[in-house]
C-alpha cells in the first residue's frame, strides 16, 4: 500500500507521526502565514498575529480538556525532563518529602531529579515485575503529609499505563502525561498540576504544556530562578522570554484537527480500535507473541510485546520495514517490539501491522 507522500507506518515513540492535515496546513502557511508575508518562524512573538496563534492554541486546549478556569496553562520549555526537576524546586518544601509512584522508566527519572531537591517517599515501585503494571488505587498507601503525589499515566517504554485518573490521593496530584495526554477524556479537577511534552500527542519538539490550578502557584518559593518559576511564567502568559513559537502555531492547529474530529470521546474511540488490532493479535497467538503490560494495565498509545528468540525479533522487523512499517524496534530495557500508536497514528497502520503479525506468525510460529 503506498501512503499519500509516500510516508510510511511511522511507528516511532516521540518525535512521531503528525496529522496529514495538519502537516499540509503548516506546509501551506510556510513562506507566508495568512497573508502577513512572512512564516511563523520569522514572526515576533509579541506580534498581534502570533498573540492570536498562543491564545487560540490555549483556548483550543481548555475546551478539548474542558480545563476549568482556576486553571492556568503554560507553554514552556526544556521538556517534560525539566518539569522532573520544576516540580520538586517549586513544591517540595525543605523538611517534607513527596510520594512518587513509579511504574517504569520516566517515573524513575523524575524520582532521581527529585531526590537532587528533597525528600523522596518512593509508595510503589514496579521495578520486581520489570514495569509491567500500574497499581490499583487500593494497592497504594501514602506517607502522612506528602508534599504531593507524582505519578506517570503513560510509561511510554514499557507500554504501562494506569488507564484511569487517581483516586482519592490526600495530597496535590502531579501527573507526567507526556505519552497520553489528549488521547481520552481526564477529570482535570483530579489533578493539581498535569504536564506533557508536545512531541507526542500534541505536535513537534520543543514546547512542554503545564496545567496547574492556581493554589500551587501560591506555593512557589518567593525567590525561583526566573525560567523555573510557574508564577513569573504564568504572570507573563508564557512570554516571560521567547518562547518555541513554531512548535505553539503546530500544536495550535492539532488541537483544531482533534476538535474537528470529535473532542476527546471521538479521539479516544478511534485509539481504542486501534490499540485493540494489536492486542487481539498478541492474544490470540500467546504462544508466540507476548504482552509485556498486564491487561489492566495496557496503554493504547505504546503497544510493547516479545517473540521468542532474538532472531525472530530481527527477522520480524526487517520484514515490517520492507512493508513500509518503520521504528518498531522495542527500548532495550523490554526488549522485543513497541509500536507506538499515538493520536495522529492512522487506524490502517494498525491493521496493516496486524495483518502483519498474523502472517509472520503463520510462517514462523
Ligand atoms: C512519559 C515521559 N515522560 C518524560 C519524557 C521526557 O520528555 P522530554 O524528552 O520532553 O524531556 C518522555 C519522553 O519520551 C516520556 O515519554
Amino acid at each position: 500500500m503506498s501512503l499519500p507522500y509516500d510516508r510510511v507506518f511511522n511507528f516511532s515513540a516521540g518525535p512521531c507521526t503528525l496529522p496529514v492535515p495538519v502537516l499540509e496546513q503548516a506546509r501551506d502557511d510556510l513562506l507566508n502565514y495568512q497573508g502577513k508575508g512572512m512564516s511563523v518562524m520569522e514572526m515576533s512573538h509579541r506580534s498581534k498575529a502570533f498573540e492570536s496563534i498562543i491564545q487560540t492554541a490555549e483556548a483550543d486546549l481548555r475546551a478539548l480538556m474542558a480545563i476549568p478556569d482556576n486553571y492556568k496553562v503554560l507553554f514552556l520549555q526544556g521538556g517534560a525532563s525539566l518539569q522532573f526537576s520544576m516540580i520538586p524546586m517549586c513544591f517540595l518544601p525543605s523538611g517534607q518529602a513527596a510520594d512518587y509512584i513509579v511504574t517504569g522508566t520516566w517515573g524513575k527519572k523524575a524520582v532521581e531529579a527529585a531526590q537532587l531537591v528533597g525528600g523522596v517517599t518512593v509508595v510503589f515501585d514496579g521495578k520486581a515485575t520489570n514495569y509491567d503494571h500500574a497499581p490499583r488505587p487500593s494497592q497504594l498507601s501514602y506517607s502522612e503529609k506528602p508534599a504531593y503525589v507524582h505519578f506517570t499515566s503513560n510509561e511510554t517504554i514499557q507500554g504501562v499505563d494506569f488507564n484511569k485518573d487517581p483516586l482519592n490521593v490526600p495530597a496535590p496530584v502531579i501527573c507526567d502525561m507526556s505519552s497520553n495526554i489528549l488521547s481520552r477524556p481526564v477529570e482535570v479537577t483530579k489533578y493539581s498540576v498535569i504536564y506533557a511534552g508536545a512531541q507526542k500527542n500534541m505536535g513537534p519538539a520543543g514546547l512542554t504544556v503545564v496545567i496547574l490550578r492556581d493554589d500551587m502557584i501560591e506555593k512557589v518559593p518567593k525567590k525561583m530562578h526566573p525560567m523555573l518559576d510557574y508564577r513569573l511564567q504564568a504572570e507573563n502568559a508564557s512570554l516571560y522570554n521567547t518562547p518555541p513559537c513554531w512548535s505553539i502555531y503546530v500544536c495550535g492547529l492539532v488541537f483544531q484537527w482533534l476538535k474537528d474530529l470529535g473532542g476527546l470521546e471521538a479521539m479516544e474511540a478511534i485509539n481504542e480500535k486501534k490499540a485493540g488490532f494489536l492486542y487481539d493479535t498478541i492474544d490470540a497467538h500467546e504462544g508466540f507473541y507476548r504482552g509485556h503490560a498486564a491487561k489492566g494495565s495496557r496503554s493504547k498509545m505504546n503497544v510493547t510485546w516479545t517473540l521468542p528468540t532474538e532472531e525472530l525479533t530481527e527477522m520480524f522487523l526487517k520484514g515490517a520495514k520492507a512493508e513500509g512499517m518503520e521504528e518498531l524496534k522495542g527500548h532495550r530495557s523490554v526488549g522485543g517490539l513497541r509500536a507506538s500508536i499515538y493520536n495522529a497514528f492512522p487506524v490502517e497502520g494498525c491493521e496493516a501491522l496486524a495483518a502483519y503479525m498474523k502472517a509472520f506468525v503463520a510462517k514462523h510460529g
